[in-house]
Order: structure tokens, then C-alpha cells, then sequence
């Protein structure tokens, strides 16, 4: 008996830590703006990043959903994935996405996909609430459900930087809350709105759906201060974004020793829970190291 209350008070205890672990882990990320089909999966999953955000998915007028991204050359790759509620992106797409996960050694355990606001992505969900709400018959609910099921998803990312409508914001956030997703943003700026919206999804009967800040620090946001953001959302911990080397904007790239000495210092002032980089296209095209980038992440950050 005696033993038997012990071993089941030990267990709670394991259950416990596990929760408290998995809920509190730190956010080492790497933005997917390469073609997922087309990047290198291995070097991905093995160099210390455990969550991968693929960027992006827009909507089309109707509220069809479309992974739009870059390919080894540069191009545009676009692909629509689901359409009516039915997944149509076919299944080379959706097994690499679920291999993230899943392939040997990996250290991803969440995977994530962003909504950017120089599409009218935000316009749409905005227009297609107002006129369909999010029910479980409503368009964004089915299209969201379909493609959530066969990528597999954790998490939606939004990266508005210029709609910012509250009320659809709000809406869809607790859409997908209800789907099993969480949700993240990705701000450079606003930091009003940012803190609205993150107090009216965080609502008590769902404190943890919006569970990331991933601030941008680097180009717009270049003068974001973690510190601030983090008062101005409430002292939620924020996971800074830096920009890798890159030949686009040279003097926005970050170096793997420049990001550690960032990181580490924000880190130590208390205002940060992670960090992580954009984006991987750069990495392969400069032939920066994967490694050296995740690294310092799981240095800093365990
Ligand atoms: C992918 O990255 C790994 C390092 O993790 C490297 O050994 C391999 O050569 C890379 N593959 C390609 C196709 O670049
Ligand atoms: C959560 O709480 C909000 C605000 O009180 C409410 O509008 C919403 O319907 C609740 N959601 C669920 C799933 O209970």
C-alpha cells in the first residue's frame, strides 16, 4: 500500500516534470523560406533547431490555401494545398513536412506555418469572417482543419505587419485554439495592437493558446528592444528573430558568433525564452553553417 502510493506519487511527479518540461522548453527555431521540397531536410532537423516555421501559406479569394516558396534559384514556387476543405497538395509535400518530426535524429518537435500580410492574406480572413464567422461549416475552419491533418501542424504563425484588425485576429486565433493548434506572432512593430490581441486570445479558459513571441530584430524591427516588448505583452518571455548572413541586405546579416552574444546577453537580463533565425534560404545560399546557427542556440539556451 505504503509502496504502491509511493510509486503512484513518484509517477505524478514524472507526469508532472514531463508537463512542466515539454511546456517550458525553448523555442530554438529556423524560418522555412525555402522550398521545403527542395532545402536540405537532414541538416534541418540535426543542428539543434526544435521548432520550424514554413514560410508562408496565403489564401486566395475564396479562402484556398497556397504554400508559396523559394527555390534553390530563386524562383517563386507556388502550390496549392488545399482547396473546399480537402487537402490537395499531394503527399511528396505533406511526407516531407511530417518527416520534420519524424526523420532519424531529428530534434524537431514542432512544426509551425506563417500568414504574411504582404499577401492580403489578413484582408481575407478579416472579409471571410465577417462574412461566414469560424464555425465548423465556415470556410477558414475547414481549409485550416484539412491542411493541419495532413502537414501535421503545431502551430500557426502570424506575421501581420499591416492590417491588424482586432475582432477576425481574435476570432481566428481562438478557431485554430479550437482546432488543437497553438498560435504565435511574429511582430516588428505595434506594439499596442500585439498587446490586445495577445490579452483577448489568452483568455482564461485558454491562457496558453498564443504561446510565442518570435520579435523580429533585425531590418523593420532592427531596434526592437526584448526588454520592452516583453513589458508591453504582459512579461511574456519573447524569443528574439535575427537575420542570417544574407546577400540581399548584407548589413541586416548576423553572424552565428554576433547572434550568440546577442542572444546570450538577453538572455541573461531575463527578457528571453529562445531565439532563433531567419531564414534558411540564406543559410544554403551563403553556405553558412547549420550547425554553427543552432549551436548557439542550443548553447545559450540548453
Ligand atoms: C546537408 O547538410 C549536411 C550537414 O548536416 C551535409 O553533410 C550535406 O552535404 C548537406 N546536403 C546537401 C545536399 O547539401
Ligand atoms: C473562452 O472565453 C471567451 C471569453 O470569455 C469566450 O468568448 C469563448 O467562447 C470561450 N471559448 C471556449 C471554447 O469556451
Amino acid at each position: 500500500m505504503h509502496l504502491l502510493s509511493s510509486m503512484r506519487a513518484a509517477l505524478a511527479c514524472i507526469l508532472l516534470l514531463g508537463t512542466a518540461v515539454a511546456s517550458a522548453a525553448a523555442p530554438k527555431t529556423m524560418f522555412l523560406f525555402k522550398d521545403v521540397l527542395q532545402s536540405n531536410t537532414t541538416a534541418l532537423t540535426t543542428s539543434g533547431f526544435n521548432t520550424l516555421l514554413i514560410f508562408r501559406i496565403g489564401l486566395t479569394d475564396a479562402g484556398d490555401l497556397v504554400y508559396y516558396s523559394t527555390g534553390d534559384a530563386g524562383e517563386a514556387v507556388d502550390a496549392p494545398v488545399v482547396s473546399d476543405g480537402v487537402y490537395t497538395g499531394g503527399s511528396a509535400l505533406s511526407d516531407k513536412i511530417r518527416s520534420f518530426k519524424t526523420a532519424a535524429n531529428t530534434l524537431v518537435d514542432r512544426v509551425e506555418v506563417s500568414l504574411v500580410s504582404h499577401d492580403t492574406t489578413f484582408q481575407i480572413i478579416r472579409d471571410l469572417v465577417a462574412a461566414e464567422g469560424t464555425g465548423p461549416e465556415s470556410t477558414l475552419y475547414r481549409n485550416f482543419a484539412a491542411l493541419r491533418t495532413a502537414w501535421s501542424l503545431d502551430a500557426l504563425n502570424n506575421d501581420d505587419e499591416g492590417v491588424y484588425d482586432l475582432a477576425s485576429t481574435v476570432a481566428f486565433a481562438q478557431m485554430l485554439g479550437g482546432l488543437g493548434l497553438k498560435y504565435t506572432i511574429a511582430p516588428y512593430t505595434n506594439r499596442a495592437f500585439w498587446a490586445d490581441a495577445l490579452s483577448r486570445i489568452n483568455t482564461d479558459n485558454n491562457s496558453q493558446l498564443l504561446d510565442h513571441v518570435y520579435l523580429q530584430v533585425y531590418d523593420g524591427g532592427a531596434g526592437n528592444d526584448p526588454a520592452s516588448w516583453k513589458s508591453a505583452l504582459g512579461g511574456m518571455k519573447i524569443a528574439p528573430v535575427e537575420w542570417v548572413v544574407n546577400d540581399a541586405k548584407p548589413y541586416e546579416g548576423t553572424s552565428p558568433d554576433a547572434a550568440r552574444a546577442e542572444f546570450a546577453e538577453w538572455f541573461a537580463e531575463g527578457s528571453i525564452e529562445g531565439a532563433g533565425y531567419w531564414n534558411d534560404y540564406d543559410v544554403e545560399k551563403m553556405g553558412s553553417s547549420y550547425t554553427e546557427y543552432g549551436n548557439v542556440l542550443t548553447d545559450v539556451f540548453g
